[in-house]
């Protein structure tokens, strides 16, 4: 029978399960130019309102993984592995999990994204760091993975091409947040970008795509089941979101941030997830027996500096200018620093991942359409973090902006983003499941 793109939406408007060739004959539509935009948000708003079974997926996620290239690392010396998160504020883990896993014996090519909306993006991140080249070809990337131990780039034209058009396309059709469609969207660029081994962050919270760990948990088991059905080894953690991760968010100051945590130093939130999520990494690869033998290892390879190494070699193998990582002048700097002063003494509750979003947002540090061109140097830094007792007028934060009159227009919704409580403030739990 002939292909129809108009029936398969209908199908699936009416609630039909699509069969393979139904998927694959309407991704390389889209891909080749031959499905207009229209006709896959439409398939993309009726999935989000039916849903897909789990064979759906499967082809959904195969069909945009096949539309562009397939990076191979058969025969490769060290076990490849990555981590992927569903994105939040100030996380920076990649940054770290990446040459730390390197450090302890794993290749990690990671294909990372760039930010939209409130959630800041790693490729971002790292083109604050002057020359760093995101856009390797794939035999540039394979090159780097095999002399340093880790590259990461952002999606080329070549990996998963479908899937950047589609999430394009989703982004403003109000067709982002569907389980279905977010497991293709990440499982596809993963799996094109090769490792055997992937640990998933799906974060759950206020700032999260899932805002609920039961969202969260059906959003992990589609991935891990996902990927396993394509021969991977993965695992998931859900982690908190309601609050910032670190003591910064934006893109030059996380990349300071990951530097001090690769120093050794940092938040001990960053520094536990890295450690964590790299444990969980060489486990299942097979590069160390245990959870506990893999976290006293890792912490090791972090206290002596020897993550730092790895980093420093990435950044020379990707252009970028390594002095960075001893001298922060050297990043882009913002035309106005602003502290924000606690309105009365206490200790801090909560402070409100969202709100510090929107803050980094208006700032100029993330964008509100993939168009849009970012202030490298703009975000937030010194942010105080829930348990941390404060004076009156002592800074919640400092704003970071272009100039004196942004920073100011943002004061009062910078306090407000942090709660202050006489009260006792229990300990914050960073993951909430392990899948
Ligand atoms: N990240 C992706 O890469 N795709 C989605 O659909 C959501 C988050």
């Amino acid at each position: 029978m002939n292909f129809i793109p108009q029936w398969v939406i209908e199908k699936k408007r009416d609630g039909g399960a699509l069969d393979a060739a139904e998927i694959r004959a309407f991704i390389a539509g889209f891909t080749a130019g031959a499905i207009p935009d229209y006709q896959m948000a439409a398939l993309a708003m009726a999935i989000y309102f039916r849903g897909m079974t789990s064979e759906e997926t499967a082809v959904l996620t195969d069909a945009l993984m096949r539309s562009g290239d397939l990076v191979t690392f058969d025969a490769w010396p060290r076990p490849t592995a990555d981590k992927h998160s569903t994105g939040g504020i100030g996380d920076k883990l990649s940054l770290m999990i990446a040459p730390l896993a390197a450090a302890a014996g794993l290749a990690v090519p990671m294909i990372a994204g760039r930010g939209l909306g409130i959630t800041g993006g790693t490729i971002d991140k790292l083109e604050s760091i002057p020359g760093y080249d995101t856009r390797l070809s794939v035999t540039a990337f394979k090159r780097v993975v095999a002399e340093v131990g880790c590259a990461i780039i952002g999606q080329t034209e070549r990996i998963a091409p479908a899937d950047k058009k589609l999430y394009a396309l989703r982004d403003v059709t109000g067709t982002v947040p569907s389980i279905p469609l977010i497991t293709a969207s990440i499982m596809s660029k993963k799996l094109a970008a090769g490792a055997q081994t992937l640990v998933l962050d799906v974060k759950c919270g206020r700032a999260a795509f899932m805002r609920t760990v039961d969202d969260a948990r059906t959003l992990a088991q589609n991935l891990v089941r996902m990927g396993r059905a394509l021969g991977r080894k993965v695992g998931a953690l859900i982690t908190d979101m309601d609050q910032p991760l670190g003591r910064t968010a934006g893109n030059a100051v996380e990349v300071l941030e990951a530097i001090e945590t690769l120093k050794g130093a940092g938040p001990a939130d960053t520094r536990a997830l890295t450690v964590e999520f790299t444990a969980r990494m060489t486990v299942l690869a097979g590069v160390h027996p245990d959870l506990e033998t893999a976290r006293t290892l890792l912490a090791r390879l972090l206290d002596e500096g020897r993550a730092l190494e790895v980093f420093r070699r990435m950044v020379v193998a990707q252009g970028g200018d390594p002095r960075v990582l001893d001298d922060a002048r050297l990043f882009p700097q913002p035309g106005a620093v602003l502290e924000v002063p606690a309105a009365h003494a206490g200790t801090v509750a909560f402070v409100d991942a969202q709100q510090i979003g929107q803050i980094v947002l208006q700032l100029g540090g993330g964008r509100t359409s993939v168009a849009d061109v970012i202030d490298p140097a703009a975000g937030v830094d010194r942010l105080v973090q829930a348990g941390d007792p404060v004076a009156k007028g002592q800074p919640l934060m400092r704003l970071l902006a272009k100039d004196a009159a942004l920073a100011e227009s943002l004061a009062a919704a910078a306090a407000e983003a942090v709660r202050i409580t006489s009260e006792p403030v229990p300990e914050r739990r960073l993951i909430l499941e392990t899948i």
